[in-house]
């Protein structure tokens, strides 16, 4: 069954821990939390004390994102913080698989986020070690954007290579998912759904419902 991992990007710090137990009563899967420096976008948003305040409020998965470079001086600090899934943008490190194999070493499962202009192919060495890949269905960097159609071809080539080589990665689409996206990403093989202003705009009462709808 498809997963959902509300991002909380747009919500403001004071809300954060609220709006996190109303996500996780509401039947949430994962929390997706996206970490940006003004390193790989402009844009600033969470740093590893989000996670680690999460991490208190909820036993959710922990679905952190990376929009940051470099990542290797970074990584003990989301290990410990509690991250359950790290996933980063492959292209800002010259040596990804050392990436990964260190966030495997320490029992935290790895992801690779594709921007938009990157060809799943570019990467396909790393697709036996990942646990999960997100399709970036907006360009990096802000929450609220306009879902890209054409990745939704992305999201099928992924899935029609993973049946062909028996790759175990799940797919995530990442960015503009609404009810409309999202049942594309569906139908094209995503496995989860990071949901952003979608969802976090509705009153808390309507969580429930729009999450079960994509079920
Ligand atoms: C974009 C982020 C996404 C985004 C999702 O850089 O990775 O997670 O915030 O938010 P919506 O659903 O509003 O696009
Ligand atoms: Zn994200």
């Amino acid at each position: 069954m498809i997963k959902i991992s509300p991002s909380i990007l747009n919500v403001k710090t004071e809300n954060i821990a609220s709006k996190v137990k109303k996500l996780d009563a509401a039947g949430a899967d994962y929390i997706h939390i996206d970490v940006m420096n003004g390193t790989y976008v402009d844009n600033i948003s969470f740093n590893s004390d989000i996670v680690k305040e999460i991490k208190k409020i909820t036993s959710k998965v922990l679905d952190v994102h990376l929009m940051i470079k470099p990542i290797k001086p970074h990584l003990e600090e989301y290990i410990n913080a509690g991250s359950d899934i790290i996933t980063f943008h492959p292209e800002v490190e010259e040596n990804p698989m050392e990436i990964i194999k260190f966030i495997k070493k320490e029992n935290v499962q790895t992801g690779i986020a594709l921007h938009p202009k990157i060809n799943i192919l570019e990467y396909e060495e790393l697709f036996t070690e990942v646990n999960q890949i997100i399709v970036m269905t907006v360009i990096p960097g802000f929450g609220g954007q306009q879902f890209i159609d054409t990745q939704v071809k992305k999201i099928e080539d992924l899935c029609r290579l993973r049946k062909k080589k028996d790759y175990k990665f799940k797919i995530s689409a990442d960015g503009g998912i609404n009810d409309i996206s999202g049942k594309k990403c569906i139908k094209s093989g995503a496995d989860i759904l990071a949901i952003g202003s979608f969802l976090l705009t509705k009153p808390e009462t309507e969580f429930d419902k729009i999450i079960n709808s994509f079920k």
